[in-house]
């Protein structure tokens, strides 16, 4: 099939990458000229484990082009994906819709023979309907329909999360867009991932509330944490027992310090929001979503009371930045509340991350960064381990240990043993782990 996708940021790249791959012919579109040149020569400006590869094979075998001549694109495809960004709105939070509009206007323009029109990006309730409109109106004559399909791709497994997805949702009454997009997904059937076919409406809903519930269960288990320390519980086993109960599931039951990243707290509070003005308020979503900022900025007081109450003049080195591992993301992660609250009080702050580093520059001040994570350490009173990367997980703790002033150790993921920790001479902290 010929596919356009209008965007190359991180969903309309895997997806173009991975439908390319399935066999289609696809062009990825982008109003960064530097962007798509860059794309041209094989760079690619994100970091997810093996799209580089991806692109790179597509490429050669022909099947994927980028371009930024949209109504090229757009005008040969059968089908066309819009993937464009949507930021939290300044002010409300709502979801900022202004750029899958603007691309809905310069698709419609474009449009020839049937096209099926595809929002990939995560969109509020009722935006397909919008999209529609706008298309309708500038071309009447169209013959077109809107698809929601969400993407539920995590960063850092996006390509496996495409290839092998739990489920793919389809938001269309049309039957003749069932099939177009039955044939897009075809070649998925060999996984036996189940295509949920649902009304528009429902699919832009489940994406919101699938990201909600995880973002929920979360919560739910950080709350669970505090508790056990006050108990003399430990957190993970609780979760362990939680989640061998096949209706709760074990996955997203892992205590940290609190979620962040683009997905989690951008659609929270675009759901939030979209409850409040349909008037059927989610007090769990609000909730959750309080509780989650308050939990990011509550770690550095762990560090600050770990190190007697006072971080004046003491040093922090943080291990990982990012809000989680495999990515180059940034956004949203606890690390920022956490470096921010911790200069505050006067620390200064040292941090090491395998790829997150140069996004860090940008957004931080006066962090001093590391070659890695024993350099991170040197000097250090507190090391704060942040940020589950596979290189965190065998530290060679002898050399951690010489190379700090201090000996505390905060793992607010819990990757290390207490007692091998203690024995180590570390005073070690962790996340929910009383008893
Ligand atoms: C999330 C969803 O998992 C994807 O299904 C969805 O497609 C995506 O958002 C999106 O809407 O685009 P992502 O933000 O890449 O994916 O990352 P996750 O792996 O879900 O992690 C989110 C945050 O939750 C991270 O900060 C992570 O450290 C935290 N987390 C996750 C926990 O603290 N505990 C857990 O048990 C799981």
């Amino acid at each position: 099939m010929k596919i356009a996708i209008v965007g190359s940021g991180y969903v309309g790249l895997v997806s173009g990458a991975c439908l390319a791959d399935f066999g289609h012919a696809v062009r990825c579109v982008d109003k960064d000229a530097n962007k798509i040149s860059a794309l041209r020569e094989g760079r690619i400006p994100i970091f997810e484990p093996g799209l580089d590869g991806l692109v790179a094979s597509n490429m050669a075998a022909g099947r994927l082009s980028f371009d930024t001549d949209l109504s090229a694109a757009v005008a040969e495809a059968e089908v066309v994906f819009i993937a464009v960004g949507t930021p939290s709105r300044r002010g409300d939070g709502f979801a900022d819709l202004t750029y899958v509009y603007a691309a809905a206007r310069d698709i419609a323009h474009a449009l020839r023979g049937h096209t099926v029109l595809v929002t990939k990006s995560t969109v509020p309730v009722g935006t397909g309907d919008e999209v529609e409109r706008i298309v309708r109106e500038l071309r009447p004559d169209a013959d077109f329909q809107v698809v929601s399909n969400p993407e539920f791709l995590r960063e850092g497994a996006a390509i496996d999360d495409f290839k092998r997805p739990d489920r793919i949702v389809v938001g269309s009454d049309d039957a003749r867009a069932r099939e177009v997009m039955n044939e897009v997904y075809r070649p998925l059937y060999l996984n036996s991932a189940p295509i949920l076919h649902t009304s528009r409406r429902t699919a832009e809903l489940t994406k919101y509330a699938a990201n909600a519930f995880l973002a929920t269960k979360i919560t739910f288990i950080n709350e669970m944490a505090d508790l056990c320390e006050k108990v003399g519980a430990n957190v993970q086993d609780v979760a362990r027992g939680m989640g061998l109960d096949n209706r709760i599931g074990a996955k997203f039951l892992h205590a940290g310090p609190g979620y962040g990243g683009s997905c989690f707290p951008k659609d929270t509070l675009a759901l939030i929001k979209t409850a409040q003005d349909f008037g059927a308020p989610s007090r769990i979503v609000e909730t959750v979503a309080a509780v989650n900022d308050q939990r990011k900025r509550s770690m550095a007081r762990r560090v600050i009371e770990a190190l007697g109450g006072s971080v004046r003049g003491r040093t922090v080195a943080l291990l990982g930045l990012t809000f989680k591992p495999n990515t180059d993301d940034m956004r949203d992660a606890p690390s920022l509340a956490i470096v921010t609250a911790l200069q505050d009080g006067g620390a200064n702050v040292r941090a090491f991350d395998p790829e997150g580093m140069g996004q860090a520059a940008l957004v931080l001040n006066d962090v001093a960064y590391a070659s890695d994570a024993y350099d991170c350490a040197a000097g250090a009173d507190a090391v704060v381990l942040v940020t589950e990367w596979n290189t965190f997980r065998a530290l060679d703790l002898e050399r951690i240990g010489a190379a700090m002033t201090g000996r505390v150790f905060l793992d607010l993921r819990n990757v290390y043993k207490r007692e091998i920790m203690e024995a180590k001479g570390f005073q070690y902290h962790d996340v929910g782990r009383g008893g």
